[in-house]
């Protein structure tokens, strides 16, 4: 695969390092396209990838096109991309919000796949969800698992609808955990740990809970259960949130981040 990115921000900078890190294609089959210079001196540098501040024609020797400017730049960018596409090309967005249909009527193509990365990917531990549209074959499909596997795991959605779920879920996730930790943290200091030693048991916790989980490949359920003794101090917790009707207030919050990303989807 010969890989063309464009934008070289976070996002496009976190794919280009992970991809390289990952070995699954040499830097001499990168094209980073990055219009601000010192980003684009910068990311060359480490990586040894080929750069250019503007879209032009090299981006025809590259099979697979990465869009990773800010939606608001996107019309302007697939504007331009549009006159050196060839049919044989895959564009693949992380664009939020920017749907299939607005790529293909802007960009007169139909090789088209949209994905949706979360934040870990910045540190190669991400959770992408990606649609690819049925003009793109076998190929094409293989070569966006080898480029968000690399960004940590990817899953390939069956519909469309499917992406802005995900934002509600994986896409935004990692921001409810973060309100979640900031209540512990929070409790803990009220508790008597000063800021460090919160934090340091908070992050710990979520660690160790989430490898214990991978480790077990259980629902969260069971392990919920196993760590819920009667009469002990984990169920008067879950006993409070539960009268509170926390759980079923996530799952509204949920309901109102996917109703949000099918507004925003254009
Ligand atoms: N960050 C996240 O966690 C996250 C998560 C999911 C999806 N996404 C998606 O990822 C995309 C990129 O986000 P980001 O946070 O990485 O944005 P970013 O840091 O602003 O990166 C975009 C880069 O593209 C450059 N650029 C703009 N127009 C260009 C052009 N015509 N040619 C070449 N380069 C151009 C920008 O340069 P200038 O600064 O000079 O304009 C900037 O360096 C967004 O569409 C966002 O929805 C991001």
């Amino acid at each position: 695969m010969r890989l063309a990115i464009i934008g070289g921000g976070n996002m496009g900078g976190a794919i280009l390092l992970a991809l390289l890190k990952s070995a699954a294609v040499p830097p001499e089959d990168i094209l980073l396209i990055e219009s601000d210079g010192e980003k684009r001196q910068k990311l060359g540098n480490a990586t040894g990838c080929n750069t250019q501040a503007e879209i032009d024609e090299a981006v025809r020797s590259y099979d697979l096109v990465l869009l990773a400017v800010k939606p608001q730049s996107s019309s302007a960018v697939m504007e331009l991309l549009a006159q050196w596409l060839l049919p044989e090309h895959v564009v693949v967005s992380v664009m939020a919000g920017i749907s299939l249909q607005t790529m293909r009527r802007a960009l007169g193509q139909t090789k088209l796949v949209r994905v949706m990365p979360n934040i870990p990917t910045l540190i190669a531990e991400g959770m992408s969800v990606f649609f690819a549209s049925d003009e793109v074959g076998n190929e094409g499909r293989e070569w966006v698992k080898i480029l968000f596997n690399s960004c940590g795991s990817c899953l390939e959605a069956k519909n469309e609808d499917a992406i802005d779920a995900a934002t509600a879920i994986s896409g935004s996730g990692p921001g409810y955990l973060f309100y979640f930790a900031e209540q512990m943290v929070s409790s803990a200091n009220a508790l008597g740990f000063n800021e460090e030693e919160a934090q340091a048991l908070v992050q710990k916790t979520f660690r160790g809970a989430t490898l214990l989980w991978e480790s077990q490949q259980v629902a969260p359920e069971t392990l919920r259960q196993q760590v819920s003794s009667p009469g002990g101090t984990t169920l008067a917790a879950l006993n409070h949130f539960q009268s509170k009707n926390v759980g079923e207030s996530i799952q509204e919050g949920m309901r109102q981040a996917y109703r949000r990303a099918k507004e925003l989807s254009s």
